[in-house]
């Protein structure tokens, strides 16, 4: 029998399950920058089901199956499925259940790897659902905030889409069981969806909302920045009118605390100017790479092999 662990969002996790996948991730980082060789995942292989575009998400997982040993299944672009001829998703994950351990899904539907979870007999993981969640990013996100910074008494700025951005969505509702200071910083067409903001107040978080970064910079531990998401907007001409609005530079830094942090999940375009990776504040690059632990973490998890570490 396989352990059946699907990670769809972080909504009900705790802190001692947040905590446990970050001291599992710890333990995993030497094998993750190939200093140690494993064999964990020997005879295992994860489907990667990419709808959407990725380059982190993706190849983060399939290093860490293949540093632990394990093989990769990749269904390739929709075009060159089965998917292209009206295929669903349900019939398409039913298959793959009998062809892998566990699956890797990213989908533009909200509630895809929720769905998908249903029709599965193999563990699901949510690798980004439309504007929904992104789990996994979330994890590499708490996990860089506590190798860069501090998860305890964290004043946070989380800046850009956090209408339509889903590792906004995810990370906030993982903050609150750290009682972090969460700063809201975003145009005000998009702000916070209302659920999500009803869910944190009922959490009795400490919430600020502005739409000026310079409002928080000297004040936080660590500005989380996002991109605008263009393929998410109804209407073209609203992205445009508010695509330009949220941009950091050096100058903009210069009376940050000394150890602040700015991190972003990738892919940036222009939120953050180039100027600002040789600083000290600059995190992404990092956090790029924490993906590969904390995903070895996770598929250790979900495989029942967290013994085997
Ligand atoms: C994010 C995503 O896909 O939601 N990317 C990622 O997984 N690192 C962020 C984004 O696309 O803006």
């Amino acid at each position: 029998m396989r352990p059946m662990h699907h990670i769809i969002s972080t909504k009900e996790y705790t802190r001692e399950m947040f905590d446990n996948i970050l001291e599992l991730a710890e333990k995993l980082e030497p094998v993750a920058c190939g200093e140690i060789k494993s064999e964990i995942m020997a005879g295992k292989i994860l489907a990667l089901l990419f709808f959407e575009p990725s380059t982190r998400t993706r190849m983060s997982f399939e290093v860490a199956m293949l540093r632990l040993g394990g093989q990769i299944l990749n269904m390739g672009s929709v075009e060159a499925s089965s998917i292209a001829k009206g295929e669903s998703l349900a019939d398409t994950i039913r298959v793959i259940s009998q062809y892998a351990d566990a699956a890797i899904l990213r989908h533009p539907r909200e509630g895809a790897a929720l769905m998908a979870s249903e029709y599965s007999s193999i563990p699901i993981i949510n690798g980004g659902d439309g504007a929904g969640h992104h789990p996994t990013q979330t994890l590499l996100d708490l996990y860089t905030i506590k190798r860069e910074s501090h998860l305890d008494n964290l004043n946070i700025a989380l800046a850009g889409d956090l209408k339509y951005g889903r590792t906004i969505h995810s990370l906030c509702y993982a903050l609150s069981r750290y009682d972090a200071k969460i700063n809201l910083v975003s145009p005000p067409e998009l702000r916070l969806p209302d659920r999500i903001a009803e869910d944190l107040k009922m959490r009795k978080i400490d919430i600020t909302i502005t739409d000026n970064l310079e409002d928080v910079i000297e004040e936080v531990d660590v500005l989380y920045m996002t991109r605008i998401q263009k393929e998410r907007f109804p209407d073209p001409a609203e992205f445009t009118s508010v695509s330009a609005s949220m941009r950091i530079t050096r100058e903009m830094i210069q009376n940050a605390k000394p150890d602040m942090k700015i991190m972003h999940p990738l892919p940036r375009i222009s939120e953050i100017d180039p100027d600002v990776d040789a600083t000290p504040h600059a995190a992404y690059f990092e956090q790029a790479f924490y993906g590969v632990p904390v995903r070895m973490a996770i598929l250790c998890k979900v495989l029942g092999m967290e013994d085997k570490i």
